[in-house]
């Protein structure tokens, strides 16, 4: 069945005031501000649009809305007119009808009378408004028309053919009131206007390819190419987005197996309906021909590989990691588990460490991401995870977003948040380069502190400095929700000297009465919300960081209600369930430590053994002891280790000194270069399961093709456990959650009938909250009193000097995914074909360096070729790269300095040297594929 979601006409209004009125002779009772034309729909009665639909505001332009109000002259457009007490309107008479079909024959006369060549055949709501108005033949002859208008094929995804437009202005408001973006204007007057990107073509405009102009269209003009290609979907199914922490729910639109479109679910908690380029477009992936769907072995990892059947890859495995415990000891092996995994598939390999190897050395990629917000939040506030539902941005006075980019990273709560903000919230970035945010159409931050990197602990403690000192706190809420002697002893620390912006300007480079202005502004409001990202958590403070931006939130009294809180936008689309999960080497899932007895009771009951007390290894533990000869066996699930961790000699090297290194993924990524065992995964299309959004929000992951490899990601686990000793065996992955649900009290109410019921669910989800949890700490913290940890800075160890004079920070952009393994194998590349370092005019004319040139990057771990970007996005000291192609090797440069509670590792702070070059670096030659090196090398600077 394809699921067609019911078009209101104009955004649903929620309001405690209700009106009634009385349409074709029928009472209807709705929300006030609701329009007719919804309340008629509300009732059952469609009434003709065109330029109207749910997800914009009315627009009133294509008079095709048109109904009788009794008392009211003339005949007003439905969509504009809202609903009021006592009004008595007919949708459906004669003189409508005439008049609707009237104003469709015009347009139908400057429209090609194509529909049964048209990719929208059957989906176009020009077509069925004819249809519904009855026109059945157009008067006007060949006149002055559009019919021959060129169309723009330059979006790898989209075309737009003018000649179909009717100029509802769906698509220029969807660029402005759903993306932000404003990238399309409407050029000409009257007869001649047209919809433009600007004056050149979709590709090279403003255009960030989120789609939602396409969705919003009525006709044919803005639509998919895979539409064209395939044709219409048949059926459809309600599933996850598997790039970023914003979870967006798509309806994956289907004929037979084949794909045809993702198309944003309305009804999604967590997107409502809009999306970005990667979730709506870029799945290509997932049927990409380097997918490997047959398990392999070898014995070196020199040898080539060996296709073999499921059963002799697990037994080998098996029987490998067997002989490895019992020559090098039960500790010798382990498992790395995934945030691109679902809930399901986590819990599973988790339990195979523990049960199955019978050790805790089990750790997750979120070790190198968000590790630092488990132990932060966890500590201060009492639970590992963000406070809000992004709704909750919508009543936010101030912004404060700190090391995130959301508009790239987490683009469709990027939109939301700038909707936010033109409707007036004011924003703080705190960040070492100008972010989009800091000025994009109708968005200007209010304060940008353009920190140094490695001194967020001294920006934000200023920030608290001055909220103390100048008696800016919210001593009520404190009192009322706070642990007072931590309270207490934290104030006096905060105010010292050292804390004051004055005193830490010349270190972090915020000019001191700026980052005042920014302070006074945060406690001035009655909701400020903080959002953070990896330019907090990766650093060797990160943890630090993440305590002081809680404390900041709790002293000025943000915490447990609308509008405020403190967030931390997820990085992957399941780094907040896989750590839930159990994913980390100290703790059973729930976050609860494994040396607790009881808890560990609870676990040895039901899975029926003992379990080890102690923690196991975490990541960079496990490469130190590969290199010291103890640890010989890995099993890594869809992380791709080898170029994601930082410092990848160090990685590649500890690899290599393990015997049986087992990699589950959908490509032979660079860890595959290290392993011995290849087990081919499904893409998120190919399973079923649950992902965990950065709001806690627990969304269905549904399969709607068939695994290509033959096998479920968790069955292959469980068959491995079994084979390994542990029997596991389940009938489907609803049976998993029922096993969360049983040992972890935070989805104690969770199952999968909930969810197909519901939708999706916020943890915690129990007895006591039976529906979930939109926002935490709402009485009271959850470890009873917000605890204020003293969060003094430490300058990091890694910092520039005459040899590496300037800091290398990492980051992200939109059209790419992380290390780019799903993403460069779409059309994404066409807007990020290479990994580029953006530097400073004033540092890249010191060096003599040219825009566009070949550039050696330099560290103390290693060093690496990039083409230069000039750009005044950064301050001078400070480049910036992206990773998402393994050939730039970005890692090879990254140190392994880490966060002191949790080893995430410091990618943020690198200190280097950047020169002109004109050849790759010895480590590219070695590993950069040709494309990459070619591409690089192009060129290159003639001569040094
Ligand atoms: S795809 Fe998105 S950004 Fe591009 S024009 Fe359409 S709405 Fe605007
Ligand atoms: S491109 Fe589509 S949405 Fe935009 S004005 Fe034309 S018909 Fe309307
Ligand atoms: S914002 Fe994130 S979850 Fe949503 S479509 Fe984009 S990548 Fe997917
Ligand atoms: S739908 Fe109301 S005027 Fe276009």
């Amino acid at each position: 069945m394809l699921i067609k979601e019911l078009d209101f006409g104009t955004p649903i209004r929620v309001s405690d005031q209700t009106v009634t009125l009385t349409i074709d002779g029928e009472q209807v009772t709705v929300p006030q501000g609701t329009s007719v034309m919804a309340a008629s729909t509300q009732r059952g009665v469609k009434i003709p649009k065109l330029c109207a639909t749910d997800s914009l505001e009315s627009f009133g332009s294509c008079r095709m809305c048109l109904v009788e109000i009794e008392g009211r002259r003339g005949t007003p457009a439905s969509c504009t007119t809202p609903a009021e007490d006592g009004m008595v309107v007919r949708t459906q008479t004669e003189r409508l009808q005439k008049l609707r079909r009237g104003v469709m024959e015009l347009y139908i006369s400057d429209h090609p009378l194509d529909c049964l060549t048209c990719a929208a055949n059957g989906d176009c709501e020009l077509q069925d408004t004819a249809g519904e108005v009855g026109l059945r033949a157009v008067r006007y002859g060949e006149g002055a028309n559009h019919l021959k208008d060129a169309k723009d094929e330059s979006n790898p995804y989209f075309t737009y053919d003018p000649s179909k437009c009717i100029v509802c202005y769906r698509c220029v408001r969807a660029c402005e009131e759903v993306q932000g973006t404003f990238a399309l204007t409407a050029s000409g007057r009257g007869f001649d206007s047209r919809i433009a990107s600007g004056p050149t073509d979709f590709l090279t405009s403003e255009c960030v390819s989120c789609g939602a102009c396409v969705q919003a269209c009525p006709t044919a003009t803005l639509i998919e190419k895979s539409v064209i290609a395939e044709g219409q979907p048949e059926h459809s199914k309600v599933t996850t987005c598997a790039y970023c922490g914003v979870g967006c729910s798509f309806k994956a639109e289907m004929r037979g197996e084949q794909l045809v479109r993702m198309v944003p679910y309305k009804q999604g908690q967590a997107n409502e309906g809009h999306s970005c380029v990667k979730g709506r477009f870029a799945y290509g992936y997932a049927t990409h021909k380097d997918r490997k769907t047959k398990p392999m072995i070898r014995e070196r990892i020199t040898d080539p590989w060996r296709e073999v059947s499921w059963d002799e890859a697990i037994a080998h495995t098996a029987s490998e990691f067997k002989r490895i415990q019992s020559k090098y000891g039960r500790e010798s092996v382990g498992a790395i588990s995934s945030s691109r995994c679902t809930n399901e598939e986590v819990f599973v390999l988790q339990k195979l460490v523990r049960a199955a190897l019978r050790n805790n050395n089990i750790d997750t990629c979120a070790r190198v991401c968000h590790s630092p917000t488990g132990y932060g939040l966890s500590v201060t506030l009492g639970t590992s995870a963000g406070t809000q539902d992004f709704k909750s941005v919508d009543e936010a006075d101030v912004i404060l977003v700190i090391g995130a980019n959301p508009t790239d990273a987490h683009p469709v709560f990027g939109s939301r948040m700038k909707k936010r903000l033109r409707q007036g919230a004011k924003l703080i970035v705190i960040d070492p380069r100008a972010i989009d945010l800091v000025r994009s159409p109708h968005v200007q931050a209010a304060h940008h502190l353009q920190l140094l990197p490695g001194t967020n602990v001294a920006v934000v403690n200023a920030l608290a400095h001055v909220i103390v000192t100048e008696g800016l706190l919210r001593e009520d809420y404190i009192a009322a929700r706070c642990d007072r002697d931590a309270f207490e002893s934290w104030a006096r620390f905060i105010a010292l000297e050292q804390n004051s912006p004055e005193y830490s300007e010349q270190f972090t480079g915020v000019p001191a009465a700026e980052l005042r202005k920014a302070a006074r502004l945060y406690a001035s409001v009655k909701n400020a919300a903080i959002y953070y990202g990896l330019g907090v958590t990766e650093h060797s403070q990160g943890s630090t960081t993440v305590m002081a931006l809680a404390n900041l939130a709790m002293a000025t009294g943000n915490i447990g209600h609308v509008g405020a809180g403190v967030n931390p936008l997820r990085g992957q689309n399941n780094v907040q369930g896989s750590c839930d999960m159990g994913s980390f080497p100290h703790e059973l899932p729930g976050y609860r430590h494994v040396g607790n007895d009881e808890v560990r009771g609870a676990f040895e009951t039901r899975w029926g053994l003992k379990l080890d007390d102690e923690p196991g290894l975490r990541i960079p533990n496990m490469f130190d002891e590969a290199l010291g000869g103890h640890f010989k066996g890995l099993f890594v699930h869809g992380e791709d280790i080898a170029q994601s961790d930082p410092n990848t000699n160090h990685v590649s090297a500890a690899l290599k000194n393990m015997e049986c290194v087992v990699v589950q993924d959908l490509f032979l990524n660079e860890t595959a270069k290290f392993a011995h065992v290849f087990l081919p995964g499904a893409s998120f299309l190919e399973k079923d399961g649950t992902f965990t959004n950065a709001e806690r929000r627990i969304n269905r992951v549904r399969k709607v093709m068939t695994p290509l490899s033959g096998k479920d990601e968790w069955a292959a686990i469980c068959e491995l456990s079994t084979a390994l000793g542990y029997p596991m065996a389940y009938n489907h992955p609803s049976e998993i959650m029922d096993e969360i649900a049983a040992l972890t009290p935070t989805f104690a109410g969770v199952s999968y009938s909930k969810l197909d019921e519901m939708g999706s669910v916020q943890w915690p989800c129990n007895e006591a909250s039976p529906e979930g949890t939109p926002m935490m700490h709402v009485e009271r913290f959850v470890n009873g009193a917000g605890k204020f940890m003293l969060t003094e800075y430490v300058p990091t160890s890694e910092r520039s000097g005459p040899r590496f004079p300037l800091i290398l920070t990492t980051g992200r952009i939109l059209s790419q995914y992380n290390v780019g393994a799903q993403t460069r194998r779409t059309e994404n590349s066409a807007w990020h074909p290479e990994d580029v370092l953006e530097i400073h005019p004033f540092d890249a004319e010191q060096r003599g360096i040219l825009d566009g040139e070949l550039v050696s990057v330099a560290s103390r771990a290693g060093d690496v070729a990039l083409r230069a970007k000039i750009s005044e996005r950064m301050q001078p000291g400070v480049v910036y790269t992206t990773f998402h192609h393994p050939g730039s090797g970005a890692n090879v440069v990254t140190t392994e300095n880490s966060d002191w509670a949790t080893n995430c590792p410091e990618y943020k702070v690198t200190a280097v040297e950047v020169r002109r070059t004109n050849s790759l670096s010895d480590w590219q030659r070695r590993n950069a594929h040709e494309d990459v090196a070619l591409r690089l090398l192009e060129g290159a600077n003639a001569a040094e």
